[in-house]
């Protein structure tokens, strides 16, 4: 019931009623017996082709494909054929060729919408460039609704590299839908694009941007915290001067937000969130990242089931 979408590019792509039905899917899958759920995939090939490091994308869809009984097509692109120069669809086409699903991320925003245009196979899109996240994000909005018991009219506050931040610009297209305030702290430098606060704008959504964390704590639902990605920065001066210009800790944390304020992250972190923050009730970050599990297993159950949906 993703009305025909085998692929899973952009949150752009999906309703609030697909979105909340692909959460549904994932409490259930969760729920599941481990025997009932190696039947789901069993006999699949999932392919994965990670063009850029990952540690809990790549993971957890091979993870969840294993537990639903798929086995797992490793595509390096550094020991392939893309160093001889073949070309990124021709080997799109080798790929789906060899397998009955691809997840793919890659550094140049558009890849994955690329892929998905050359496969007959699904798409499942783990990140291009800045731009889109959408298994990252249904599995930010799995685990707040988890914590919060809803999605609708919360107090989201997005903290970090909102400029290059694929995973806040897919949870903020998602979260349109449900009616949030959203807080945007950043560096100037770092500011969310443009073209995404006119989106909101458009939506009628209510926003405010801050500098300092301090501005809007009090007042907010999920702080979301994220990384300061020097990978994606064109000039490395321009990171040397935002480096670490956000880090809560206990300190500036305890006492000054709602008790029941939780923290996330993408993950990985490097200093924005200290450490002394993991055990206490606001830390969500290591829960989030294990949520992944149910909602990809959610996300290809759901897009394969398309695929036989359009054979019929
Ligand atoms: N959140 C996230 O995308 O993490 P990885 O880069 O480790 O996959």
């Amino acid at each position: 019931m993703i009305n025909g979408k085998k692929d899973i590019i952009s949150m752009n792509d999906l309703s609030a009623e697909e979105i909340l039905f692909i959460l549904e899917k994932a409490a259930r899958i969760e729920k599941m017996p481990d025997r009932d759920k190696l039947l789901l995939m069993s006999g699949k090939i999932v392919a994965t082709m990670f063009y850029e490091p990952s540690t809990r994308t790549k993971l957890s869809f091979e993870t969840a494909a294993m537990r639903l009984g798929a086995n797992i097509l490793y595509f390096d692109a550094d020991h392939s054929s893309v160093k001889k120069g073949e070309s990124f669809s021709d080997t799109i086409k080798m790929i789906e060729s060899y397998s009955d699903m691809i997840v793919i991320r890659h550094p140049m925003d558009g890849a994955a919408r690329l892929a998905a245009s050359v496969s007959h196979k699904p798409v499942l899109n783990g990140g291009d460039g800045s731009n889109q996240h959408p298994s990252q994000t249904l599995l930010d909005l799995y685990t707040i609704q988890k914590e919060k018991g809803t999605l609708e009219n919360l107090h989201v506050a997005f903290a970090g590299d909102l400029k290059y931040g694929r995973t806040v610009h897919s949870l903020v297209k998602a979260l349109k839908h449900f009616n949030p305030t959203i807080y945007f702290i950043s560096p100037r430098l770092l500011a969310m694009p443009d073209y995404l606060l006119d989106d909101l704008d458009d939506a009628g959504i209510k926003y405010h941007v801050c500098e300092h964390f301090a501005d809007c704590l009090s007042a907010v639902d999920v702080f979301y915290m994220t990384r300061i990605q020097k990978e994606r920065f064109p000039d490395p001066e321009d990171y040397e001067k935002v480096k670490g210009v956000y880090v809560i800790n206990r300190d500036n944390i305890e006492g000054k937000c709602k008790n029941d304020m939780i923290i996330m992250h993408p993950l990985p972190r490097v200093d924005e969130i200290a450490t002394d923050l993991d055990t206490t009730r606001y830390a969500r970050y290591f829960e989030q990242a294990r949520n992944g599990i149910p909602v990809r297993q959610a996300m290809m159950t759901l897009s394969l089931e398309e695929v036989q949906t359009g054979d019929k």
